[in-house]
């Protein structure tokens, strides 16, 4: 128990109101009835109704606040007496990051140097035990590590950083000062460094849920470039369960690499949910949705192919992702198919907005 009688052996997640934050907290309370106090600011990306099922769950606080505010992070580290910190938080989506880079700046970059600090004399507070058994999980990204020719070897953990969107910058920034944390003072940090995730509650911006919808509603189907760009796809349970791994058993100071196993072009990703929505919801003349699909105006600067390389975290911690791709994107088109009052919810004025500014001015090739 860190630090004394009062800890109630809780962790602090940051940023649990968004896609993956929401189901690490929802999958967490499935499996331990260990407290979780939930410290995310509601941006656009955050939604607290994601967790409306843990709304009378004692396990369950939520509080409404900004990781860059250092008085509110120390006073809720002095009230919860956490024994981790899982952190989350983050501005996450690229094409944001190329209209308006600075929010990334702030919250990806300063909001982690704030919590880091936070944290740093937090722990130093603690009783040697509580010290030791105390973590830092600060969770990443694979796009800090640039992008890959079709025939490179996958990322590693020692993969020299080549971060090439704000974005990915930002994200790197924070990896390095997490790292410094630790080499500094010995803060027990952890990092991972994850591929795309995909499944319920990702915000309508990112590539799978907005096909989803667009094809479901009958709207063109924007794919960036030639469409051969490649990602590694992780269903995000399984992210989840990976996180689960390394915060009970990883080795303080070391990174992780999280992926799927699951390269794929985005044109057959795109393809493939339009045979599923076909599927699932067959037009009324039975045409194929794949007649919406339109290539457009390229993201700048936009990263050929990310692949992980995840046998360190199979070897060492025994955990590899479960759940096929296939199978992955099945039950996310039917998740989001029957949650329209969820997808409607999140999809606001601003939401079209930025819909409008993204995709109005890219050009049909
Ligand atoms: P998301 O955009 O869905 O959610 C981000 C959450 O952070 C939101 O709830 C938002 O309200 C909150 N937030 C933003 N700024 C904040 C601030 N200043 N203070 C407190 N809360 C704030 O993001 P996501 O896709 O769930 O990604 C979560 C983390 O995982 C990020 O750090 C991201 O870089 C990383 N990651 C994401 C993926 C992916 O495919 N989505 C893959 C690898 C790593
Ligand atoms: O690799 C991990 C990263 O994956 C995370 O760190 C990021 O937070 C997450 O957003 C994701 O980044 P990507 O840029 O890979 O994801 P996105 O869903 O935006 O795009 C996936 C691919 O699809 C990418 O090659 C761009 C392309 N794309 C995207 C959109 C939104 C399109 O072709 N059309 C689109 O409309």
């Amino acid at each position: 128990m860190p630090g004394g009688s009062t800890t109630r052996d809780a962790v602090l997640v940051t940023g649990g109101a968004g896609f993956i934050g929401s189901n690490f907290i929802l999958t967490w309370l499935q499996s331990t009835r260990s407290p979780i106090v939930n410290l995310d600011l509601l941006t656009y990306a955050g939604n607290a109704a994601n967790l409306a099922a843990l709304e009378s769950d004692p396990c369950y606080t939520f509080v409404r606040g900004d990781i860059c505010d250092s008085e509110r992070i120390a006073a809720l580290l002095r009230e919860h007496r956490p024994r981790a910190i899982v952190h989350f938080a983050a501005e996450s989506h690229v094409d944001r990051s190329i209209v308006a880079p600075d929010a990334f700046i702030r919250t990806n970059v300063h909001g982690t140097f704030v919590l880091l600090e936070q944290a740093r004399l937090y722990w130093s507070s603690l009783s040697s035990a509580g010290r030791a058994a105390f973590r830092f999980l600060h969770v990443s990204t694979d796009e800090v590590y640039g992008s890959l020719g079709a025939g490179d070897p996958a990322f590693c953990e020692t993969t020299p950083y080549a971060p090439n969107s704000p974005y990915a910058a930002s994200k790197a920034g924070s990896d390095h000062l997490a790292r410094a944390y630790y080499h500094t003072w010995g803060l027990p940090v952890l990092t991972t460094n994850c591929s795309n995730n995909y499944g319920p509650f990702q915000f309508p911006e990112k590539l799978i849920p907005l096909m989803i919808l667009n094809a479901l509603e009958g709207k063109s189907l924007p794919v960036y470039g030639d469409g051969k760009n490649v990602r590694d796809w992780l269903f995000v349970e399984d992210h989840c369960a990976a996180i689960r791994a390394v915060l009970e058993d990883g080795q303080p100071g070391a990174t992780y690499n999280i992926g799927g196993n699951s390269e794929r072009a985005n044109i057959d990703v795109v393809t493939a949910i339009c045979d599923l929505v076909d599927e699932m919801r067959p037009c009324s003349d039975d045409a194929s949705r794949r007649k919406l699909i339109t290539y457009v105006e390229d993201r700048p600067g936009h990263d050929r192919r990310y692949a992980i390389d995840a046998r360190k975290i199979a070897r060492e911690l025994g955990w590899t992702p479960a759940q096929p791709f296939e199978a992955g994107l099945r039950k996310t088109v039917r998740w989001y198919l029957d949650n329209a009052a969820w997808v409607s919810s999140v999809r606001t004025g601003a939401y079209r907005e930025w819909i409008a500014q993204n995709y109005a001015e890219r050009l049909a090739l």
